[in-house]
This record gives structure tokens, sequence and C-alpha cells, in this order.
């Protein structure tokens, strides 16, 4: 298969590389690293990077930018952040990329485990995550030519807990490879309109 990973330079992404190389050919995309750039808050740059790449069997998109901050001071521009980056970013990429996928190809998103399980300055993440997921089952029931769409809901990657640790205290981190095998799941498997959970 010929494979485009959205966030490929990422904890995560490097990963889903690692796994998907030994077996597909894999486009690695960055915002600024990667074979090729893209920004996902931009139309505009989503459909110049698939015009460029052209048709793909897989979609992988592992990227996305939240407002993390107390309810109390957040600002409707604070909220913001997450709508445009993490939730339209990833919901373009498919809007457009459904045009770029062969018959029988998928699209996988990312959420995370804060869709429904709360922490505390995380209630832009909760709610993108939980639009995401919700995006993800209205989509499956129309993709035309067999195309499927999934969402991988992962915990906090143990790779990241130095970075996003605090945030979630008692919760059971998970390997990155672990994570990556889900998004394996969704590309080689049959299932469509799933939030494969990683905890
Ligand atoms: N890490 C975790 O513990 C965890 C847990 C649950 C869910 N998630 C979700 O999983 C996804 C990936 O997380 P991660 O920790 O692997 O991220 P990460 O290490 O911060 O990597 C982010 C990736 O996204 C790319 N990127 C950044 N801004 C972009 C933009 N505007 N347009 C396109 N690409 C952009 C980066 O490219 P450059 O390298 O070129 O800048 C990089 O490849 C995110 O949606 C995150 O919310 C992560």
């Amino acid at each position: 298969m010929k494979i485009i990973v959205i966030g490929a330079t990422g904890t995560i992404g490097k990963e889903i590389v690692r796994n998907m190389e030994e077996r597909h050919a894999v486009i690695k995309v960055g915002n600024k690293q990667g074979d090729f750039q893209v920004d996902i808050k931009s139309s505009q740059s989503i459909a110049k990077l698939f015009d460029t790449v052209g048709k793909v069997d897989a979609i992988i998109s592992v990227c996305g930018n939240l407002h993390f901050g107390p309810l109390h001071e957040m600002t409707a521009d604070d909220f913001n952040i997450g709508l445009q980056d993490k939730l339209l970013g990833q919901v373009n990429l498919a809007l457009v990329g459904q045009h770029y996928l062969n018959n029988g190809g998928s699209i996988t998103l990312s959420s995370g485990i804060v869709s429904t399980q709360p922490i505390v300055g995380g209630a832009n993440a909760t709610c993108v995550n939980a639009a995401i997921e919700g995006f993800v089952l209205g989509a499956s029931i129309e993709l035309k030519n067999n195309q499927r769409i999934n969402a991988v809901c992962p915990s906090v990657v143990t790779e990241s807990l130095s970075t996003y640790g605090p945030f979630f205290p008692g919760y059971e981190s998970v390997s990155v490879t672990r994570v990556a095998k889900a998004y394996q799941r969704s590309i080689e498997g049959p299932l469509n309109g799933e939030i494969f959970k990683v905890w």
C-alpha cells in the first residue's frame, strides 16, 4: 500500500512509520520536517499536499494541537486553538483526502483518552477529541468506494510522560509500540467507524 502519514515526525508518528515501512511505501509528512510539509490549519496547504502526492491507499493523521489551561482563565480564542488545529485540521484532511483515496482505502484520525476521561485543564482537549470521534462515526456511513474511517484513542504515551505526565495522575501510560499497532489494525484490518482505544 501507499500510505501517507501526517505527523510522521512526532513521537507516535515515528513509530507508525517504523511499523508501516516494514510492509508498505510510506510518505512522511510533518509541519517543518518530513518528505513533505503541511499546515493542517490551512485548506490550501492540505489541497497542495494531496495534489503533490496523488492517490494513496491510506491516510493517517497523527497530529493536532490543543489548548491546555484552567477553565476559569479560558477565552474563546484559547478554545479556538483546538477547534482550528486538531479538530478542523484533521477533519479537513479527511474531507480533502477522501478524493485522493483509492477504492477500499482508509483514513485514520487521532483522538485521545480525555475524550471520555477528563483531566484538569483539558476542557478544550475533551471537547475536540470527542468531536473527532463523532466525526468518524458520522463519516463512516457515507464514504464511497468501500473506503473506511477510524480513530485511534490512546492514553498518555509512555514516551511522552516527561511532557504530559503531570496532567495524567494515576493513568496507566501506553508504549508507543502498542499505539502504533492500533493504527496498523485500522489500516490493515476490516473495521469502519471504529474508535481503537489503547489504554
Ligand atoms: N503523545 C501522547 O501522549 C498522546 C496521547 C493521546 C493522544 N495523542 C495525540 O496523538 C497525536 C500525535 O501526538 P504526538 O505526541 O506524537 O505529537 P508530537 O510528538 O508533538 O508530533 C507532532 C507531529 O505533528 C506535526 N505537526 C505539528 N503541527 C502541525 C501542523 N500545523 N500541520 C501538520 N502537522 C503538524 C509535527 O511536525 P514537525 O515535526 O515537522 O513539526 C509532528 O510530526 C496528537 O493528535 C495528540 O493529541 C498523543
